[in-house]
């Protein structure tokens, strides 16, 4: 569906390039997050994708054709969802839709039904400038869809969402992949890129260090193991590897000789593994959002 190679980008008037040599592939049907923190590039590549930018050099084939090469009709093919928000203030929520909805092929029928998915049908007939930042970033959400597009790109969809806004919109994704569009998502939001991507790759300073399944870069921790919490004149812990734990001597005596408290299976995260991998951290406290 997409398929990147060796894709560099200068700002003009920048002496160092935001996008360094990076490629990747994205599979029909599958949703591929680009994981990194801050500054590392990521809305740079996705308004490369979406022709927001030009001047790149390198490959981009999207929908088996060259970018640069690619009609009016790429628009009505793809859905794009902003990093920050740019709805008309002065138009209400449903005539923000009804708007864009004008630039589309596909007319959808039940712009209400789309607000009432991400609980804004209450909101339909209020101007968007009495808008929360949260409320704004979910109407900007459905915008992306409105028009049933093939592939979607997300520059962090839920970025600064309560939870239960963000549930709503991850849940939406998912459906959205069951049937079976194509997901780019950008976040630094490691627990985001674990449950909804089927593949991820680590940005930092504009390059991609590793592209694999959520699963496979946790294993690159190492072992599994798991922490025991039992009483025995006084609180004590310990850890066991997670292979042979039912032929473990020791575990299985903690096991029947002492009041247990708590046992937790310990699993690398994606953030460990971002660390171990970049140097970086995901998540800068005083730059996040
Ligand atoms: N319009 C711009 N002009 C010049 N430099 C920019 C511009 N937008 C972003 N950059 C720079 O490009 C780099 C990558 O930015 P960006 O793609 O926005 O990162 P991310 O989305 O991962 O936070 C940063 O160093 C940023 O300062
Ligand atoms: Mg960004």
């Amino acid at each position: 569906m997409i398929k990147v190679d060796n894709l560099q980008f200068t700002y003009s008037g920048n002496s160092s390039p935001s996008v360094k040599g990076i490629s990747f592939s994205v599979s029909e049907g599958e949703i591929f997050g680009f994981l990194g923190p801050s500054g590392a590039g990521k809305s740079t590549t996705q308004k490369i994708l979406i022709k927001l930018l030009s001047g790149y050099s390198g490959s981009i084939k999207i929908l088996n054709r060259e970018l640069g090469s690619v009609s009016k009709d790429y628009f009505n093919k793809i859905g794009v969802c902003f990093e920050l928000p740019n709805h008309y203030l002065k138009l209400t929520a449903l005539e923000n839709l009804k708007f864009f909805s004008e630039f589309y092929q596909n007319k959808n029928s039940d712009l209400k039904g789309l607000l009432d998915q991400v609980g804004l049908a209450d909101d339909a007939d209020t101007k968007v400038e009495s808008f929360s930042k949260g409320m704004k970033m979910r109407l900007n959400f459905i915008r992306s869809l409105m028009h049933n597009p093939e592939i979607l790109f997300l520059d962090e969809p839920t970025s600064g969402l309560d939870p239960i806004n963000a549930r709503k919109i991850k849940n939406i994704i998912l459906e959205q992949k069951k049937s079976g569009k194509t997901v780019f998502i950008t976040t630094h939001n490691m627990h985001d890129a674990d449950e909804l991507c089927d593949r991820v790759a680590f940005i930092v300073d504009g390059k991609l260090e590793i592209t694999d399944t959520p699963r496979n870069i946790k294993q690159l921790g190492g072992k599994r193991i798991i922490k025991i919490e039992y009483e025995n004149n006084g609180i004590h812990s310990a850890e066991f590897p997670i292979e042979g734990l039912a032929e473990n001597a020791e575990f299985l005596n903690i096991l029947r000789k002492n009041h247990i408290r708590s046992i937790h299976s310990k699993e690398a995260t994606l953030d460990d593994i971002f660390i171990q991998v970049t140097g970086k951290k995901l998540i800068n406290h005083e730059t996040a959002s």
